[in-house]
């Protein structure tokens, strides 16, 4: 059985996109797998968020998870501060680690640019701290995006290099998790390609129906096709992208004749639409607004995550110790 990691960052709730592009296959992951999900909180540390959002945030993602079907039965759901053997996992990776090739990872450089009154070393060193996540329980494998594919690649090559200085074969390499299918990419309501929380244009898990009428309404859409069969500008195409995955093959093929025959009604569609997407959200919205109150069920989650991650953690960090030389007198 492979070990399996997924981390997230605490940036808020989840949408319709996080949930057909990852979320439902994790749910189905975890029955495969041993498998580890934690909230990067001490990532999160890099763009300086205010303290008193920061927790919120964390609970957010933490009750979204557990309302789609991230079950602590199964999986360990744990939170990456309660698990501080991951910063010190984090500072060794970082005698290895070096300036240049830091300072050119992408994602630095893109912050760099996006904040330039606070480029810390935090962010540059991200990758280390991500390489730490992964290496503390020597996952397999990591399900990611593309955006995240190059930190991947320097998990291995910390691991690889580490395992070379000391002459051991500890860390493995760990590699994607592929869900053996593309990924469906949701776009956004708003014509672009990508739904998304900065972006601004999400249908979150935890809308209730009347916002997610209201989103979809002013969805941008045109007066219409004037040539039978014509081929559907971006915006028009992104709505019956996501009808696919939210509404019944009949519905899509019926909305898709209207297209072809120029009889679509975008007032129709739309109705429609929402409707589908309100049947798949209410359930994990129900459970949400369920969870999030249960401050008991919250706590014991996370210290029974926090408990089983350290477990892991504990293990490899005392090895590290032994391989990097240090001894009890
Ligand atoms: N960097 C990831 C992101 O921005 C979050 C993350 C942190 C992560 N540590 C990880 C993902 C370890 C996978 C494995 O989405």
């Amino acid at each position: 059985m492979d070990t399996v990691l997924s981390g997230i960052r605490s940036t808020g709730n989840l949408h319709l996109g996080n949930y057909f592009g990852a979320l439902r296959n994790f749910i189905r992951m975890q029955d495969e797998n041993r498998c580890y999900f934690f909230i990067a909180d001490i990532h999160s540390l890099t763009t300086h968020p205010d303290p008193k959002e920061l927790h919120e945030n964390v609970k957010n993602v933490l009750v979204d998870y557990l309302a789609a079907g991230i079950d602590p039965e199964k999986s360990v759901i744990y939170i990456q501060s309660d698990v501080p053997e991951t910063i010190e996992l984090y500072l060794y990776l970082n005698m290895h680690a070096y300036m240049g090739e830091l300072a050119k990872t992408s994602s630095f450089k893109e912050k760099a640019r996006k904040q330039p009154e606070n480029v810390n070393a935090g962010l540059l060193t991200y990758p280390t701290l991500m390489a730490a996540d992964i290496l503390i329980h020597n996952a397999d494998k990591v399900p990611v995006g593309k955006d995240q594919e190059q930190h991947l690649e320097m998990t291995r090559k910390f691991a690889r290099r580490f395992n070379n200085f000391y002459g051991v074969e500890y860390f493995k390499e760990p590699v994607a998790y592929n869900f053996g299918e593309e990924l469906i990419k949701i776009p956004g309501l708003d014509g672009s390609g990508k739904m998304g929380k900065s972006e601004g244009n999400a249908i979150y898990l935890k809308d209730s129906p009347k916002e997610i009428e209201k989103k979809v309404k002013r969805a941008l859409t045109d007066s219409g096709p004037t040539e039978p069969n014509s081929i559907k500008p971006d915006y028009i195409e992104n709505l019956f992208t996501i009808m696919r995955v939210v509404s019944t093959p009949d519905v899509l093929q019926h909305y898709e004749t209207k297209w072809n025959t120029c009889e679509i009604r975008y007032g129709d569609l739309k109705k429609q639409l929402a409707e589908d997407i309100i049947k798949v959200t209410s359930p994990i919205r129900e459970r949400i607004l369920e969870i999030e109150k249960n401050d008991v069920y919250l706590r014991k989650v996370t210290k029974e995550g926090a408990e089983k991650a350290r477990e892991s953690a504990l293990k490899t960090i005392t090895d590290v110790r032994e391989i990097v030389g240090f001894k009890k007198f």
